[in-house]
């Protein structure tokens, strides 16, 4: 049987790390994206005591030459069978539009929508050469119901949920499934941000968490788990979707 491929971003971060655990077991070859944290993808392949071959790299989304370039080298002409993007940018301002700094609201965006549309764009020829790829991409419901002090990261999720409506429709000739996947708040280790940034997040978590109906947060594995079924087998039909992980919010 032939191998099946996968290409993971974010992979060093939270819910990359789960995705790319419950890969291991289902894929044969792996394509391990990080940004600046290559020691955490060189301690996470270290865990996966598998058959699978394990490629890891590192790229800034925002250079679309060099990521071109370092996709085209590892991949090299190869099929792909699917394509997690889980690399994003949050907008650690955390600040009101009216006082928002632009070169930070450039960034966000830059790296949260520009850089999916390079990604895409270096990704699909190899996906068009399977037999039914499949691409799921992290938007965030923040897309749909908005966040204050927050509104860069926002705009770039909403944009990611457009991308996969029309994405869907020019590569269904092609076989390829597109979906985003909308979590609310996940649980994750937050040790590493900014103080400010951990101080709004604990705040937006607190009123959050009154409204969801299941009175809890999302665990990034049921994130990873919703992702795999996406590009799974068992989905053959299901394309264009913004799909919402929200404890029913
Ligand atoms: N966690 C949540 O509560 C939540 C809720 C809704 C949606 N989401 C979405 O789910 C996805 C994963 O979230 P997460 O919590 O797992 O994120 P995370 O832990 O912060 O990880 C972010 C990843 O993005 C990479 N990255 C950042 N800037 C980059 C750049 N310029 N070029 C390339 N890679 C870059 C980081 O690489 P390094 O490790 O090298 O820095 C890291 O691997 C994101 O799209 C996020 O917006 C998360």
């Amino acid at each position: 049987m032939a191998k099946k491929s996968i290409l993971i971003t974010g992979a060093s971060g939270n819910i990359g790390r789960t995705v790319s655990q419950k890969a291991s077991k289902e894929f044969n070859i792996l394509y391990l994206h990080t940004f600046q944290n290559i020691e955490k993808l060189i301690e996470l392949k270290a865990q996966f005591h598998n058959e699978c071959e394990i490629y890891i790299f590192q790229a800034d989304i925002t250079n679309n030459q060099k990521l071109c370039n370092k996709i085209n080298d590892i991949i090299s002409n190869k099929k792909l069978d699917a394509f997690v993007h889980c690399a994003a940018r949050r907008s650690t301002d955390a600040v009101k539009l009216v006082s928002s700094n632009p070169e930070l609201w450039e960034e966000v965006i830059k790296v949260n929508l520009l850089g999916t549309y390079y990604l895409l764009r270096a990704v699909l020829p190899f996906l068009r050469k399977a037999s039914c790829g499949k691409i799921v991409l992290l938007g965030s419901i923040v897309s749909q119901i908005g966040l204050s002090n927050g509104s860069a990261y926002a705009s770039s999720k909403a944009g990611i949920s457009n991308l996969v409506k029309s994405i869907a429709i020019e590569e269904g000739v092609n076989n390829i499934l597109i979906n985003a996947v909308l979590p609310g708040p996940v649980e994750i280790d937050q040790s590493n941000f900014p103080t400010e940034y951990q101080q709004f997040r604990k705040k937006y978590y607190q009123e959050m968490k009154a409204q969801i109906p299941l009175h809890r947060f999302a665990q990034p594995e049921e994130v990873a788990n919703l992702i795999m079924f996406l590009i799974s087998d068992r989905n053959k039909y299901i394309t264009g979707q913004e799909i919402r992980i929200s404890g029913g919010l």
